[in-house]
């Protein structure tokens, strides 16, 4: 493998971006990041000043940076979801890889046009499942791939957002109003519906759907309570979303990435009291603007007849992700925050545990195999050695646009129909 130094610029610097930023920085040998984009000053300070980046190549404006000649040799793009076209694009033009965050985009058209840009210029780009690059869940495509549970007829997988992740993201967050991000199922769960599909291994055909909004709306407001948690609300003490308990108390900076996602940390009391006021984290979790599910279910078939379901819901006390595959010679079946995974043979009933290591860093290692795995690519000039191209990408998230018409139009999905 070539020693050549890469460089890196990154757009966006905000929980993603900071987490890749994070990484290189501990990991010289991946490369050198030498230009970011970010509007936000703090952000770019800390992150410029982390990596030694000079003055002229720390921009406000993903837009600016690209009106540069290329600045480096692999983009890492960690923009909002509506942002990842018109920003993908144009640097694939000027000749950068890219490490784009999912979804990939917000629309297929959108999909389609960053799978074109990336095949137009022959550039390796690896788009961001972090499932696929995590210890447990490439375990579990291996022990299938084995065929220790023969062949693959049925699988079950439910993601628990946990209730009050769902308020921090989906409600009060970055992706609680589909305009201006997505659709849950896209936002949350193409994750999963990308690992089901990569875990079969089979072309998808057809798909059901169904979900709504339940918990996080109007009707289920306490008596009395404000627009903002700060205006006296008469069930703050007991609420689990307040706003004090999760962003500005004394509990909220240790026990939470939230409040540091929500900028409360590090922030004086005054610029606390002021953020309360008037950030979107001090609303009541009640009266939002969010018009994303809070539960949804899919139903899928294979090829092959391999059946599949997945449940989304916010209505767990915590997070994670349960899978069940069903084999013609056994089971497998793991809680995979615990890392364990139980296989039963049928013909001697011999049952079977693996407990994994735990992986270091963001997504539990995730983060870094996965930019390991494109910089190895590029080295190695090898684009299909990229595990999530954007051609798998593109298959995926098909299903997942699939899955959110049925969803909508109440019926079920040919996946042939957004070909
Ligand atoms: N792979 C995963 O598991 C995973 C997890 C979380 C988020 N994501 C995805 O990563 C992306 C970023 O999410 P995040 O949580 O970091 O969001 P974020 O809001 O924390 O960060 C986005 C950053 O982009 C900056 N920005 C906004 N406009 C800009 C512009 N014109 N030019 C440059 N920067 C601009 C914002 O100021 C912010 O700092 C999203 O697409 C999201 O869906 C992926």
């Amino acid at each position: 493998m070539s020693t050549k130094d890469l460089t890196f610029a990154i757009l966006g610097l905000g929980g993603r971006g900071n987490g890749f930023s994070n990484v290189l920085a501990s990991q010289p040998e991946l490369g050198r990041v030498v230009a970011i984009a970010e509007p936000d000053s703090e952000k770019r300070q800390r992150i410029g000043d982390r990596h030694a980046i000079p003055a002229e190549r720390r921009f406000t404006d993903y837009t600016a940076l690209l009106a540069q000649p290329k600045l480096a040799d692999v983009m890492i793009n960690t923009l909002m979801d509506r942002l990842h076209r018109p920003s993908a694009v144009p640097a694939l033009d000027k000749g950068y890889h890219m490490l784009l965050e999912k979804p990939m985009a917000t629309s297929l058209e959108d999909c389609k046009a960053i799978d074109d840009a990336r095949r137009r210029n022959q550039a390796i780009v690896s788009i961001c499942h972090s499932m696929r690059y995590s210890v447990i869940f490439s375990e579990i495509k291996r022990l299938v791939d084995s065929g220790v549970i023969g062949d693959v007829v049925s699988l079950d997988q439910l993601e628990a957002v946990e209730h009050t992740h769902q308020s921090h993201s989906f409600v009060r967050g970055n992706w609680g109003n589909e305009s201006r991000a997505t659709f849950m199922l896209m936002a949350k769960s193409c994750h999963d519906i990308d690992y089901i599909a990569y875990l079969i291994g089979k072309p998808c055909r057809r798909v059901s759907s169904f979900g709504t909004l339940t918990k996080f709306r109007k009707e289920q407001m306490p008596v009395g309570a404000p627009l903002r948690c700060i205006d006296g609300c008469p069930a703050e003490p007991t609420c689990p979303y307040s706003t004090f308990k999760l962003y500005s108390g004394p509990q909220a900076d240790k026990n939470h990435w939230y409040s540091d996602h929500a900028g409360f940390v590090g922030k004086t009391s005054e610029q606390r009291m002021e953020l309360l006021k008037t950030s979107p984290y001090g609303r009541c979790v009640y009266q939002c603007d969010n018009d994303v599910v809070d539960h949804q279910v899919v139903a899928f078939e294979f090829d092959a007849g391999i059946t599949a379901t997945f449940t989304m819901t916010a209505l767990t006390h915590n997070g994670g992700r349960s899978i069940r595959v069903h084999g013609t010679k056994g089971d497998l079946t793991s809680y995979t925050e615990t890392h364990v995974i139980d296989i039963h043979r049928f013909d001697d009933g011999r049952h079977d545990r693996v407990q994994l290591p735990f992986g270091v860093g963001m997504h539990g290692g995730s983060d870094l195999n996965t930019l390991r795995n494109l910089v190895d690519a590029i080295r190695s000039n090898r684009p299909e050695a990229v595990l999530t191209t954007t051609a798998e990408s593109l298959a995926s998230h098909t299903i997942v646009f699939a899955a959110e018409r049925s969803r909508r139009e109440r019926r079920m999905v040919e996946i042939s129909e957004l070909a």
